[in-house]
């Protein structure tokens, strides 16, 4: 039986639907039809996608009378760069798309990431569709509407604001998704729950086995309850200046931590687990909360499976990288800290002498 929930998404004075179901790809066409597109749609998509579910999306648009053409990107983060995009534009002048044309990223957070920004700067803004295949894609980098390609120097260097004409997340495709890249998503989902979603975090640890087989309604509550949230703080916050760093939760130790290994031992969730854990040693550390918090970060994280600990790397290194995130301000350490589950903080300046004890008990030397 078909599964669909809708949730209206607004981020300042736009206002566009997400799409949380099965039995959705097959439907393509009709909700663009529904929500007043149409005309010429260039999907952007990589190989391992396009082999799986390029198919069904192509037959669906057609079916509704769009005429499709498509743009295969290698799959990989190595390619959310400048030369990939110039292809994607390349496409998009062979396929004459039009000021009313339409960009349907479907993939994971690459795509969705490159083509939006094709989207957002092609005849300076055509519409645009993410159709989400990871399940980080569909709870995080499809919502919010930042856009963006890396730079050799640093990631998401080039990029925009922009909202999406609608969001389809078909739940059905996370059957194929890697086991590690299923973790990585829930690591956003698991930080939801602790920064801003008590009810959220209960229901994944009272069905850690429902959520673990893809039970169906399950992923839906889960993924209904993260998006939601985000939607919220992005709604409060477009253009990132307040309120929206608090979903950097486990981010100041995780991007830290990426750039360190260079991007190739962790997967971004990974690298957030340990960052919550590391971020909920520091709330109790300064008082903010009472132990328990850390137990029961240290608990959820690991009963889904994801690292909590970083052995071997340098403190050292590890703080000089948190001091050059671009997103601190005034180069002093910002830290999202929870009081309690489901409540979070911004903290600015967070002296290096503080952060030194909590990355050596995450096993840093
Ligand atoms: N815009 C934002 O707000 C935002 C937020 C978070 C992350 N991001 C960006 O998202 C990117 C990471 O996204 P990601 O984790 O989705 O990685 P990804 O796009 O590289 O996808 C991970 C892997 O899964 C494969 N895949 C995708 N869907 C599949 C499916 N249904 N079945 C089988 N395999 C599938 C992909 O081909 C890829 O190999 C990064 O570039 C990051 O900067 C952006
Ligand atoms: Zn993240």
């Amino acid at each position: 039986m078909a599964v669909e929930e809708r949730l209206q998404i607004k981020a300042g004075s736009e206002e566009y639907p997400l799409i949380i179901g099965t039995g959705l790809l097959a439907r393509t066409g009709k909700i663009l039809k529904e929500v007043g597109l149409g005309g010429k749609i260039l999907v952007v998509t990589n190989p391992t996608v396009a082999a799986l579910y390029l198919a069904v999306v192509e037959k669906a648009l057609q079916d509704a009378g769009f005429t499709v053409s498509t743009v295969l990107i290698p799959d990989g983060e190595a390619y959310k760069c400048q030369s990939e995009l110039v292809r994607v534009y390349d496409a998009a002048v062979a396929s004459r798309l039009e000021r009313d044309s339409v960009v349907l990223a479907l993939g994971g957070g690459v795509i969705g990431d490159l083509a939006g920004f094709a989207a957002a700067t092609y005849l300076r803004g055509i519409r645009l569709v993410q159709v989400p295949t990871t399940l980080l894609a569909q709870v995080d980098s499809s919502i919010g509407g930042k856009v963006a390609v890396n730079h050799r120097e640093g990631k998401n260097l080039i990029g925009a604001f922009y909202q999406p004409a609608v969001v389809i997340s078909d739940l059905a495709v996370l059957a194929t998704l890697d086991r590690r890249e299923f973790k990585t998503g829930l690591a956003e989902i698991i930080k939801v729950g602790l920064i801003g979603d008590r009810e959220l975090d209960h229901f994944l640890r009272r069905e850690r086995a429902a959520v673990w087989r893809l039970q169906t309604t399950a992923l839906v509550e889960i993924i209904r309850r993260a998006c939601s949230f985000k939607a919220r703080i992005v709604n409060a916050d477009v253009r990132e200046e307040g309120c929206r760093a608090l979903l950097n939760y486990g981010h100041t130790i995780g991007h830290a931590l990426e750039a360190e290994t260079g991007y190739t031992m962790y997967r971004h969730g990974e690298a957030v687990a340990i960052g919550m854990v590391g971020a909920a040693a520091l709330s109790v550390d300064l008082g903010l909360a009472h132990s328990d918090l850390y137990r029961a970060t240290l608990e959820l994280i690991q009963a889904y499976d994801l690292p909590t600990a970083i052995p071997g790397l340098s403190a050292a290194k590890l703080v000089a990288r948190m001091a050059l995130d671009k997103k601190v301000k005034n180069s002093e350490v910002r830290f999202i800290l929870t009081p309690a589950v489901g409540e979070a903080l911004i903290k600015e300046g967070i002296p290096p002498e503080r952060i030194y004890p909590v990355l050596y008990r995450l096993g840093a030397v």
